[in-house]
Formats: structure tokens, C-alpha cells, sequence
């Protein structure tokens, strides 16, 4: 049996998308496994949801680090450390660095909740539901120097009703968030991803 794919995944919340994660590769539906977690918030629930599995995890604080570029040189490292060969960011409040990029090239995840590039950075259910957009979304791409800028893996559309709050918005995108970042985890682990320039090409 060929290796499975080594994930590393960085939180700094909930990590409802990790536990998605976790849920698919147990299920069996997601062949890769999860070598390292690490959290930037002491207090996030997804370092309880790490324990319960019973996966390794790391907090590095933010403010045990005197620069942006040493806290980023102790990610690569215990991302290396781990054997990581994708890197997940699922709700990382952090910016990634160029020196991080260039460590993991084309290796880094994220996964985003409007249809980009519509309503990039932060709250982007909240910016597409104040805008009045009658459909939103959320979006898997690879992570690139911009703000929510890398070629785009999937999309996946959820309509905005006439009744929705926001609260209600982000829980349905979160619902479609939960199914396609597994999705695109398991396309990359089968080879099937081809980055051209901007575009991501499925194979078959
Ligand atoms: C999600 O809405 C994701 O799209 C965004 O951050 C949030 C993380 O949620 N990048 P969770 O921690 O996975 O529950």
C-alpha cells in the first residue's frame, strides 16, 4: 500500500473543519492522516477535539515569539519535523510568510466561506451577506503570497434566502465547508490536483 498522505493542520479556533477532517479519514473516506496539529490560541477547542483522537499537537503562542519570521521558522520546523507533505490551514488567524511558502511550495491549503475572489479576508459570510449577494459559498484553494488569492481547487455554492440572518449563512456554508475540504485533501492525496499558472486542472 502506497503512504498515506501526511497532513499537518493549523487552527487557532473551533476546528470544526479538523474534526470534518478527522471524521473522514476514521469513516475511511479520506486516505491520509493527520501527523501534527498545531494551534496559535492556547485555548482553542480544536486542541480538546486533538486530544479526544488522541493526535499529536503543538501550540506555538504568538507572543512567544519576538518576530513574525522566528514564529514562522518554528512552524516550518515542526511541520518538518512531522514529515508533513500538506499543510491545512483550517481557521489559522495568521498571515503565512513567504519563507513559509517557499518551505511548503504549493503544499498549503486553505479553505475560505464566500466564493472567492468575491469577499476575501475576514467575515466573508458576514461581507456577502451585508452585500446582498443572492448566492454564496465557500472555496478550498491553495494559499499563495495574496489575501485569499491562490488558484482555486473547489468551490461549492450555497444560495442566500430571503429569511437568512447571518448566523444562518455561515452555518450553512459551513455545513458545504465540512464536505469539500476533505474532498480536496483526498484529490490531492490521489494526484489528481495540476496547478497551471492560476488554474487547478482535475485530472479524469
Ligand atoms: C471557517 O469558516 C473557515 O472557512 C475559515 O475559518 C473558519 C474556521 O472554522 N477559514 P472552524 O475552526 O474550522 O470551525
Amino acid at each position: 500500500m502506497a503512504d498515506l498522505l501526511k497532513l499537518g493542520v493549523l487552527i487557532s479556533g473551533n476546528g470544526s473543519n479538523l474534526q470534518s477532517i478527522i471524521d473522514h479519514i476514521e469513516r475511511g473516506s479520506l486516505k491520509a492522516t493527520i501527523k501534527i496539529i498545531i494551534s496559535n490560541n492556547p485555548d482553542a477547542f480544536g486542541i480538546t477535539r486533538a486530544k479526544k483522537h488522541g493526535i499529536p499537537f503543538v501550540v506555538l503562542k504568538n507572543s512567544d515569539f519576538t518576530s513574525k519570521e522566528e514564529f514562522d521558522s518554528e512552524l516550518i520546523k515542526t511541520l518538518k519535523d512531522h514529515g508533513v507533505d500538506l499543510v491545512i490551514l483550517a481557521g489559522f488567524m495568521r498571515i503565512i510568510s513567504p519563507a513559509f511558502l517557499k518551505a511548503f511550495p504549493n503544499k498549503v491549503m486553505n479553505i475560505h466561506p464566500a466564493l472567492l475572489p468575491s469577499f476575501p479576508g475576514l467575515h466573508g459570510q458576514r461581507q456577502a451577506w451585508e452585500y446582498g449577494v443572492k448566492f454564496s459559498g465557500c472555496t478550498v484553494h491553495f494559499v499563495d503570497e495574496g489575501m485569499d488569492t491562490g488558484p482555486i481547487i473547489i468551490q461549492r455554492v450555497v444560495p442566500v434566502q430571503d429569511d437568512d440572518t447571518e448566523e444562518t449563512l455561515a452555518a450553512r456554508i459551513l455545513t458545504e465547508e465540512h464536505k469539500i475540504y476533505p474532498q480536496a485533501i483526498q484529490l490531492y492525496a490521489d494526484g489528481k490536483i495540476e496547478i497551471k499558472g492560476r488554474k487547478v486542472h482535475i485530472k479524469n
